[in-house]
């Protein structure tokens, strides 16, 4: 299988303009509140991201339970799953800031004590996304080497800050040579694509972003879904990053926002 082999693989889009535009109009309504859940830029005003809006917007709480993604996400674990974690990044027009090389599985075994990588994030594109506005970019196979030893910050200390796992200077990231040697052997591959698209990516696979350059906004939602029995004992951080309840995800009715 495709996910398997490479880590990443581009899921048929479920989504239609009118469930789009709900998402968007949840994200703008959000994105003006002032709240912890809303990240800022280190560097000006522009929001960066959000967090956990499914615990709190209609629309982000139907969405995790679309049966077309929690299908997809308990296909790809094998198990019954939860709700992880919920963002959106968002990447303001000239102003997005990058995600250096990374693998998502450090912050969640490090910080949070998560056992094993048995989760999956489902990324959905709300903006169309093309080679100029950061798009998300991977290393496909680089899921297979399991946990690289990241680098955490010039002592070797951790900040204990969640702030740093979401900013532009991220705590965890692969070290450079070990990036350089990766994409010796393997391109790196953009995940582009209209509004809509789905992406699955698994929690080793080595991927980061660039700054957005562009005039163009590219707003990119990620849900990630874990194994009910991989839900980590306790987390120091807070529950819009990282979600209390792991009792499996109950599907709607149907594939409508
Ligand atoms: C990005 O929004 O470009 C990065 C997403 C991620 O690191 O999961
Ligand atoms: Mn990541």
């Amino acid at each position: 299988m495709e996910y398997e082999e490479s880590g990443w693989y581009r899921f048929p889009s479920p989504f239609k303009e009118a469930g789009l535009k709900k998402l968007r109009e949840s994200v703008d309504e959000i994105s003006r509140q002032e709240r912890p859940e809303v990240v800022l830029e280190k560097n000006g005003n522009a929001v960066r991201a959000l967090h956990g809006c499914h615990l709190f917007d209609d629309t982000c709480a139907r969405l995790v339970r679309l049966p077309t993604l929690v299908g997809l996400a308990e296909e790809l674990i094998g198990e019954p799953v939860y709700v992880y974690q919920f963002k959106v990044n968002l990447k303001q027009p000239q102003e997005g800031a990058a995600w250096p090389w990374h693998q998502d599985f450090a912050f969640w075994s490090k910080e949070d004590g998560m056992a094993a990588p048995h989760a999956v994030n489902i990324a959905i594109f709300l903006d169309d996304t093309h080679e100029d506005n950061g798009p998300l970019q991977v290393i496909p196979g680089s899921h297979r080497l399991g946990l690289i030893e990241p680098s955490v910050d010039e002592q070797g200390k951790r900040s204990g800050d969640w702030r740093n796992h979401v900013a532009a200077d991220l705590e965890y990231t692969v070290p450079r040579p070990q990036v350089d040697a990766l994409l010796q052997r393997t391109a790196k591959r953009p995940a582009i694509g209209p509004a809509g698209t789905v992406y699955a990516f698994h929690p080793s696979i080595v991927h980061s972003s660039s700054d957005n350059r562009s005039m163009d906004r590219r707003a990119l939602l990620l849900i990630t879904y874990n194994a009910v029995s991989n839900a980590p004992a306790f987390s120091p951080r807070p529950e819009f990053l990282v979600s209390r309840d792991a009792s499996p995800v109950i599907p709607l009715a149907d594939d409508v926002l």
